[in-house]
């Protein structure tokens, strides 16, 4: 019998990740839908950046499955799951010293495509790296660091690697791009230019999943949340619902009615 593809664009299938002794992400599963803006929730030390770094790559996984548009990923490298379509930011970008934020930035591309730009020609070579250019400069604008284009990436404050992580990921125009905190530290008038950015983006078909603990944010943005306490997924819903959700109360702070003005 033939069997259909399945719809989703991520399936987190019975993920497990341990430090040592401590277990970090326990049996956890969710799926995410092409098109959706999923907010990935939790108290502090819950697993959400964990969960991020072993989606991507970044940390090996214990056990479990991952599936990109039905192929598995779970057991690829970082770089192969880039080249896949997968984007990500990081909770606490660092910098390097020597190279400006528009290096940086078009640094970014090349890691997304692959060092296949040094076999064209010179000329190909050029146009590509013009090319290049041209949209780093255009994200850069969009995300309000054209002012410090030609410093080193290592002089911006954290709110700006925040944003310099933005544009990196988008350089690769990800298919599905995960957010590790993307407004902490920065200006609460520049949350509204990100929330709107991002829209845009899924506008055009990109898939986001996103940490964040400002649910102004959340529910501006997001479609559906998941929500992790101490490593297990405990609830799937509406932003709308959350407060109403006895498990995400429970998770937060253990319930009660004093607390629901945190989620
Ligand atoms: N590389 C590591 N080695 C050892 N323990 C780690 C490592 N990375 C994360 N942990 C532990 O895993 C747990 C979850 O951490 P994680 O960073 O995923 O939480 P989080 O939900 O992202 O928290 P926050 O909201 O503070 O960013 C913590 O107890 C942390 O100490
Ligand atoms: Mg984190």
């Amino acid at each position: 019998m033939m069997t259909s593809p399945s719809p989703s664009i991520l399936q987190v299938r019975s993920l497990a990740k341990a430090f040592g002794g401590n277990l970090v992400l326990q049996d956890v599963s969710f799926d995410v839908q092409p098109g959706e803006i999923v907010g990935l929730l939790g108290p502090n030390g819950s697993g959400k950046s964990t969960l991020l770094n072993t989606i991507t790559g970044f940390e090996a996984i214990d056990a479990g499955e991952v599936l990109l548009q039905g192929r598995s990923i779970g057991r690829l490298p970082a770089h192969r799951i880039v080249a896949e379509g997968v984007g990500r930011t990081f909770q606490l970008p660092s910098m390097p010293t020597k190279m400006s934020v528009i290096e940086v930035a078009m640094a970014a591309a090349i890691a997304h495509h692959g060092f296949w730009g040094t076999l064209l020609g010179t000329r190909a070579a050029a146009e590509a790296e013009a090319q290049s250019r041209a949209k780093a400069q255009a994200l850069l604008d969009e995300l309000l660091l054209t002012p410090v284009r030609d410093l080193p990436a290592s002089t911006l404050s954290g709110g700006q690697r925040k944003l310099l992580g933005i544009v990196c990921a988008l350089m690769g125009e990800p298919r599905l791009l995960m957010l590790d905190e993307p407004t902490a530290g920065v200006h609460p008038n520049l949350r509204n230019d990100i929330v709107n950015a991002l829209k845009r983006l899924n506008g055009q078909g990109m898939t986001l999943v996103v940490v964040e603990h400002d649910m102004h944010f959340i529910r501006e943005l997001c479609t559906r949340c998941v929500v992790l306490d101490r490593g297990h997924i405990v609830a799937s819903c509406a932003p709308a619902e959350l407060a109403q959700n006895e498990r995400v109360l429970q998770a937060y702070l253990g319930g009660g009615d004093k607390h629901k003005e945190t989620v």
